[in-house]
């Protein structure tokens, strides 16, 4: 059958109603792709969830589609959040689908350039701060309890119930759950959803639940040292959060999964970012890289068993952030003359094929 998005594969599952609007960008369904060179080198069995595959490019489109047809359902015309990109990028594309506005408060210059062009390409309202995440998010929680507008960031639940899908799906793509979920934390959404999500599939069908390891960026790293940072900084400018919104939920599921979580430096995040691509053919962006940095230093620590069956999240696509990949890749296009006789020379003679 065709594939028609979240809300009618696992409508059962989520907080539908008769009115909800079954809003779609066919959302969902996103490959779960085994990572066999890295598998044999690190003794594991790895596995990647794709979530770039989602319509905007990142997992949010999930979580967006539903709380999107719950405003609409609740005759709300403007939803409004603060975002490091790919939340922007993804309520954007969904009020555009519905008809309704859409406001964006976002850190200056600290978006990658694919999120933002996506969000004037939708149409939003964009307003450009100078601060960073934390802040925007502390301004428009103001916002929507003053104003007719709903909040669409992922302190509004249903974020999280469309996110548990994914959990759903590991396990229907594996035929079991992993032993562990590796994945980015940033304002900790995710984690917390997948949780819910491995919860609630094992209470309905009796599965295995795996271990929730999340992973930080070490300049914004405030699970991992139990305290906010006022100033974050990171390369993976997707996860550059000091004060982590759903903070209680994620160190629940990590109390209750018997999980971890830990801090990758942003050198480490780009050796990910640059393997993946290059020795697995899977662009991700920055952030996202988290969860294979941190399976790897997981492995080092002695934290993995051999053979383990890890399913590491890749929250967004690479071609999000095109600039961090121009400036941290080894490989850089070569300029010639338009001179059949000394790109052939170039060819042959450099490359050596
Ligand atoms: N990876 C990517 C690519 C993200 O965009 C985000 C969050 C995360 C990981 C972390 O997920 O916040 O649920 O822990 N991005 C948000 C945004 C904050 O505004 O787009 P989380």
């Amino acid at each position: 059958m065709r594939w028609k998005g979240l809300l009618e594969q696992y409508g059962e599952h989520l907080p539908l109603t008769e009115e909800t609007p079954l809003l779609s960008l066919n959302e969902g369904n996103t490959p779960l792709i085994e990572l066999k060179t890295l598998s044999e080198e690190w003794g594991i069995e790895l596995y990647a969830k794709v979530e770039g595959a989602n319509p905007t490019g990142s997992f949010k489109d999930r979580g967006m589609v539903l709380a999107v047809a719950k405003a609409v359902e609740e005759g709300s015309s403007t939803v409004i959040c603060a975002s490091t990109g790919n939340t922007s990028a993804s309520a954007a594309a969904y009020a555009a689908r519905a008809g309704i506005k859409c406001i964006v408060v976002i850190p200056e210059g600290k978006i990658a350039q694919g999120k933002l062009a996506q969000a004037v390409m939708y149409g939003a309202e964009i307003v450009s701060i100078e601060g960073n995440f934390d802040d925007a998010l502390e301004i428009v929680r103001e916002l929507s309890h003053t104003e007719s507008m709903t909040l669409v960031n992922s302190v509004n639940p249903y974020r999280l119930e469309g996110q548990k899908t994914a959990a759903f799906e590991v396990i229907e793509g594996l035929g079991q759950a992993p032993d562990v979920l590796a994945i980015p934390v940033g304002n900790a959404g995710n984690i917390s959803a997948y949780w819910k999500g491995f919860k609630e599939y094992s209470r309905r069908e009796e599965s295995s639940l795996p271990r929730m390891f999340g992973f930080e960026a070490s300049g914004a790293a405030a699970l991992v040292h139990n305290r906010v940072f006022p100033e974050p900084e990171t390369i993976a400018t997707a996860i550059r959060i000091g004060n982590p919104a759903s903070w209680d939920f994620a160190v629940d599921a990590l109390k209750e999964s018997n999980g971890h979580i830990d801090e990758v430096t942003d050198e480490e995040i780009l050796d990910a970012y640059r393997l993946i691509a290059k020795k697995e053919g899977i662009f991700a962006e920055p952030a996202s890289c988290a969860s294979i940095a941190g399976v790897k230093k997981s492995m080092d620590k002695g934290l993995l068993k051999k053979g383990s069956k890890v399913v590491a999240v890749l929250t967004g696509n690479g071609l999000k952030d095109p600039v961090t990949a121009m400036e941290h890749s080894p490989v850089q296009p070569v300029k010639l003359p338009n001179d059949k006789e000394k790109v052939k020379d170039y060819i042959k003679g450099t490359i050596g094929v």
